[in-house]
């Protein structure tokens, strides 16, 4: 049992690290390259009905699944992206909210 806990805070602790190290600037590059296409820079293109990202208010954890599953026009990214780089992304496209 203690073992199981001490996994549990193992990654824990690595997810916590990650996420310290997750830059939107580093997220804003990826965007850059694998979303604008689609999306816009600004998130507003709605390209093969893209959504437009500055009125999307999708949670967090919904943003990393449809990102990294993809759903019907938007492509999967979970082979192609790192949790982390998922995660960047993630955190660079809810600043173009308005
Ligand atoms: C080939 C075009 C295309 C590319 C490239 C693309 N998307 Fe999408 N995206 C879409 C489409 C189409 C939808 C709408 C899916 C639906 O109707 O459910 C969408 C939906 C989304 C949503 C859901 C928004 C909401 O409010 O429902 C998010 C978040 C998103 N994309 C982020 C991204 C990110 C981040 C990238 C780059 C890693 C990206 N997309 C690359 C086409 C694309």
């Amino acid at each position: 049992m203690k073992t199981v806990i001490h996994i549990g805070l193992l990654i824990v602790s690595t997810c916590l690290a990650k996420a310290q190290n997750n830059t939107a600037e580093n997220g804003k590059d990826i965007f850059e390259h694998k979303c604008q296409r689609c999306h816009g820079s600004d998130g507003t293109k709605g390209l093969f009905g893209a959504k437009n990202l500055q009125t999307s208010r999708l949670e967090n954890m919904e943003i990393i699944s449809i990102i990294s599953k993809g759903r019907r026009g938007m492509p999967r990214w979970e082979k192609r992206l790192s949790p982390t780089e998922i995660e960047s992304v993630a955190t660079y496209i809810k600043t173009l909210r308005k």
